[in-house]
């Protein structure tokens, strides 16, 4: 996925970088190619008037639902099968279907896989990366590889990523980036803007606010939130995504509600895992361990960093550490 991202923006810079370079020419004689204006990314919108009406539509369609009532279907008492282990929905993270600019988008994912995952050390189908989401986000068992549902996902993705323009790099595939400071993140200190401006959403406790088959307001921790293998468990993955979206009613892309901190020390308090209770889970991630996220907080670790390093930073030494064996620290 990054080196894709780094292609993409690499020749968006590059056409800029064009496009100046022809500018600064002052030999009006000199035939040159017209140039061609480099276009600025933009923020893609699917245009739900334009869904399919034929059976290929209906399984975008029923892909759609999923995405924004996953419980609904498929949750613990889901009317058309129990796969998920909780009632969150996927559109809790990849908001807005997975449409939503910075939000855990979603809409190259189809033209992106089959794909190397360090996290599993394999190929993975676009198939199998939604089955890890589904057991992992949503603590539950995999979907039949040829289930009606697993079909309607895809379906769904392939759909949304005909909005994607060719060769044009669009804003928001990768959620916001977040400085790293040279202290840990903290958790006290996240704890205290936790109460300030989450818990009424979600909860004194993280326990969110169910209504019924699924959450008003889905719960940050506890045994009916996401698991420690989830990448929303890491606090700069976390830290990114909070700043563009919480909080829900206060922050957007264009203007975070966050500090960079601030969201770096709640993500420490959220996902601190002596304080909060998630669903337990063995597994066996990253079978090549120099190929770890930086912010993935289970060992054994390839550098030589502790396991809380790991966890809260600070960072920066971590990345350099990687950059002076050559190699790109991923987070
Ligand atoms: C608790 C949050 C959460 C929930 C709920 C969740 N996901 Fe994800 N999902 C993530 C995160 C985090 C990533 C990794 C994104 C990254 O690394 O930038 C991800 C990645 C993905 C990817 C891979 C994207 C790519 O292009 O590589 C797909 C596909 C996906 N999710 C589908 C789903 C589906 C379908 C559901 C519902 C069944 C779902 N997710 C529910 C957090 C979540
Ligand atoms: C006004 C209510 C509100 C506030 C305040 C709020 N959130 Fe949320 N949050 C939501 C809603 C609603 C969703 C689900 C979004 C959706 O389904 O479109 C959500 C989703 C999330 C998720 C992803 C799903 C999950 O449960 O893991 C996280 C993480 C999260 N919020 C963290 C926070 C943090 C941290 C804060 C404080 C900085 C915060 N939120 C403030 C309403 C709120």
């Amino acid at each position: 996925m990054n080196t894709i991202q780094y292609i993409r923006t690499g020749s968006f810079l590059a056409a800029v970088a064009a496009v100046v370079i022809w500018s600064c020419n002052s030999d009006s004689n000199a035939k040159a190619p017209t140039p061609v204006a480099a276009k600025a990314p933009e923020i893609l919108r699917v245009d739900t008037n334009a869904l399919p009406t034929d059976k290929y539509g209906e399984m975008v369609r029923y892909g759609r639902a999923l995405m924004y009532n996953t419980a609904y279907y498929i949750g613990p008492d889901g009317v058309n099968g129990r796969y998920l282990g909780n009632r969150m929905n996927c559109n809790n993270c990849h908001q807005d279907g997975g449409t939503k600019a910075f939000s855990f988008n979603l809409m190259l994912s189809h033209q992106q896989y089959p794909q190397y995952r360090a996290r599993e050390g394999k190929v993975l189908t676009l198939a199998e990366r939604i089955n890890n989401c589904i057991t992992r986000p949503h603590n539950g068992k995999p979907l039949p590889l040829d289930s009606k549902e697993m079909v309607a996902f895809l379906a769904y993705l392939r759909w949304i990523n005909t909005f994607v323009p060719k060769d044009q790099p669009y804003q928001g595939q990768h959620n916001l980036a977040v400085k790293l400071p040279d202290r840990p993140a903290d958790p006290e200190k996240g704890k205290t803007l936790y109460q300030e401006y989450c818990a009424r959403c979600h909860g004194k406790d993280g326990e969110g606010q169910l209504a019924g088959v699924t959450y008003t307001y889905p719960p940050l921790w506890g045994r009916f939130s996401y698991q420690p293998g989830s990448s929303m468990h890491r606090v700069i993955k976390q830290a990114q995504w909070l700043k563009a979206n919480m909080p829900y009613d206060k922050a957007t892309w264009n203007k975070p509600f966050l500090t960079d901190e601030e969201a770096l020390d709640i993500a420490a308090f959220v996902n601190n895992d002596s304080l909060h209770a998630r669903p337990d889970v063995k597994n066996y991630d990253y079978p090549y361990i120099a190929e770890k996220a930086i912010d993935y907080d289970k060992g054994p670790f390839a550098d030589t960093f502790s396991a809380k390093q790991h966890k809260y930073g600070p960072f920066q030494p971590v990345i350099s550490y990687w950059e002076q064996k050559g190699m790109k620290a991923s987070y």
